[in-house]
């Protein structure tokens, strides 16, 4: 396939094929997945768990997610690599999530992502306007669990629900290229995808956002402690991570993941 680019993922919102993306970290995985058909690699800030143990989001710094970049990079030939910015590297001023977002560009990334509500919209606008492409994360935000009292479902009364959508819609008008939502009820995220122009992502958001995120040691079963609703094993049943990473891009693709199982405030069919 050809590399990825902005058009080619509005391409596929356009014609209604599901985006596939999943957190990578290194370059052999970097080469695996983008052979699968992984069409996003997401170098997360969930390193911070995932490879380094920690038990939140928040220790992880520029430096590390530069350094992860740089490594997918190296492996990937045709995805679209995105980068989260940690903790600490945007919250000051747009200033210093530019200086900051130039770390992860030249490290390899071709977008980045920001936490937060309407509260990052001026710094999404200072960074598309400079040529950094941004995919804004909403809902359940994790660098944010200590105000947000844990990694809960958000959304969920009428009033968070309203507030999810306008910072939506906030956010597109500031220049955002991308959405993604993380643990809030499928059908408000139905309704917000079919608000926008621009490409959603869900993770714990139910089946009608333009793609699905997962963490890749969640679908391969090897994420010790308690494994979220959302989560599902594709490597239960299968001879190779090659084979779970094709099994995941498949089930996106064809609306078999995620199940009503996997969503919340989902009437389940049957
Ligand atoms: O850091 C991460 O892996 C993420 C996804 C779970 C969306 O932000
Ligand atoms: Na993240």
């Amino acid at each position: 396939r050809a590399p990825h680019s902005l058009p080619s993922l509005y391409a596929l919102r356009e014609r209604q094929e599901k985006i596939a993306m999943l957190t990578c970290y290194d370059a052999s995985m970097a080469t695996l997945m983008d052979e699968a058909g992984v069409d996003i690699l997401l170098i997360g800030d969930s390193l911070g768990m995932v490879l380094q143990g920690h038990s939140s989001t928040l220790p992880v710094t520029i430096e590390d997610v530069a350094y992860h970049t740089a490594c997918v990079a190296r492996g990937n030939k045709t995805a679209w690599v995105l980068a989260d910015m940690p903790w600490g590297s945007y919250h000051e001023s747009p200033a210093q999530a530019y200086a900051n977002a130039a770390k992860l560009m030249a490290a390899g990334a071709h977008m980045v992502k920001i936490e937060g509500g309407a509260w990052v919209a001026p710094t999404i606008e200072f960074l598309t306007q400079r040529g950094v492409p941004v995919c804004a994360h909403i809902g359940l935000t994790p660098q944010y669990v200590h105000l947000l009292g844990g990694y809960r479902l958000q959304g969920k009364n009428e009033g968070d629900a309203q507030r999810l959508q306008a910072e939506a819609l906030t956010l597109q008008q500031a220049g955002a290229n991308m959405l993604l939502f993380e643990l809030i009820p499928a059908p408000l995220a139905a309704s917000i995808t079919a608000q926008l122009h621009i490409p959603t992502i869900g993770i714990g958001a139910g089946p009608d956002c333009s793609g699905q995120v997962l963490v890749i040691q969640d679908i391969l079963g090897i994420f010790p402690g308690k494994k979220a609703r959302f989560v599902k094993n594709y490597l239960a049943g299968r001879d190779s991570i090659q084979a779970a990473v094709r099994a995941y891009v498949d089930e996106v693709k064809s609306g078999v993941y995620p199940a009503p199982e996997h969503s919340f405030g989902v009437v389940s069919k049957g």
